[in-house]
């Protein structure tokens, strides 16, 4: 089983409209309510793989109850921490163009009992748990140590753990080992402090990361690939795409396809490989199954081009 924690959960509501313009009103030709949030989306790619997992959210109010619903209609388990406060509503605007503009809401503020109610959760499912990823951003009222807290929680109770996350949340866990990181060349470049222009950047950072106490760096590089760097060495995989629709979830698509495929080692990362590749290849952030995948397009070397510049760079 593979369970998952989002910290801030949403009700991701995406309007389909012409085109924007601000102070107008804008008439939508289309509307669709999504549960949203980067463990949700590694559930719903753990749960097209065919494999079990658990969604670990808080939720609160309306909002919150929807999110649950949709959630178990797609026939994904819930875990839920019953919170005083509503569970954001998040708005995308989709015009017809392709240009999406998004409007985050904060979210609530957990309490002190909220969030002592959500790391008990995540500890009492930990034992049933082969991995436990933890995504995403953290709601108001949780210190950025909150995570190194739940790692510390979840390796007492002897399960691995997966980090998604960005700003300060991520180097503040290091130091209780989670067992892999995964960020993208953004986050990458943020916690070590100095932009990425090379696959030899990324690597160097990931070394970086490593030596702060990641046990395994997964780097999603968008087009350039993804790089694992762990105890045995570094690996760096590629697989194309003939047509990107949209990137929206596809390093969620991708964490869940390497813990899928056992979470350590060059097979895990082809894995995640070919889930980031089939992932933008679909619409919004609709999570490839099997018969999306094309493992045989996937490449994974020792090799690192440490010189080849990125497509993307990252400051
Ligand atoms: N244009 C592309 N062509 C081929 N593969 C891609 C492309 N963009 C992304 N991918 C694949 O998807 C993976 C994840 O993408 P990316 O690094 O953008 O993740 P991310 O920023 O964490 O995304 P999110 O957080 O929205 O899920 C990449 O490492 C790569 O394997
Ligand atoms: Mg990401």
């Amino acid at each position: 089983m593979i369970l998952t924690v989002t910290p801030n959960p949403s009700l991701d509501r995406t309007y389909e409209v012409p085109s924007l313009h601000r102070g107008e009103v804008v008439r939508a030709t289309g509307e669709r309510v999504d549960p949203g949030g980067k463990g949700v989306n590694v559930s719903r790619a753990v749960a097209a793989a065919g494999r079990r997992t658990v969604a670990v959210l808080p939720l609160g109010g309306a909002p919150g109850a929807l999110v649950a619903g949709l959630l178990d209609a797609q026939g994904i388990e819930v875990a839920p921490v019953p919170v005083a406060g509503a569970t954001r509503s998040n708005i995308a605007l989709a015009e017809t163009d392709g240009v999406l503009t998004k409007i985050n809401a904060p979210g609530p503020q957990l309490t002190a009992d909220e969030q002592e109610l959500l790391l008990d959760t995540v500890r009492r499912l930990a034992p049933g748990a082969d991995w436990i990823a933890c995504c995403g951003s953290l709601p108001r009222g949780l210190a950025p140590s909150w995570y190194a807290e739940l790692v510390a929680r979840v390796h007492d109770a002897g399960a691995r753990i997966a980090l998604d996350t960005s700003g300060p949340a991520l180097p503040a866990a290091l130091r209780e080992r989670p067992d892999v990181v995964k960020p993208n060349a953004e986050e990458l470049a943020e916690a070590v402090g100095r932009p990425l222009a090379t696959v030899g950047d990324a690597l160097k950072a990931a070394e970086e990361l490593r030596a702060a106490g990641a046990r395994a760096v997964l780097a999603s590089l968008g087009a350039d690939g993804q790089l694992l760097v762990d105890d045995d060495g570094a690996w760096f995989g590629t697989a194309p795409a003939d047509a990107v629709r949209s990137n929206v979830g596809a390093g969620d698509s991708s964490l869940a396809g390497f813990l899928v495929a056992g979470g350590r080692g060059p097979g895990a990362l082809a894995s995640a490989v070919a889930h980031g590749a089939a992932a933008v290849q679909l619409p919004g952030s609709v999570m490839p199954g099997p018969a999306d995948l094309k493992h045989s397009a996937v490449t994974v070397t020792t090799e690192v081009p440490v010189n080849r510049p990125l497509r993307e760079p990252a400051s």
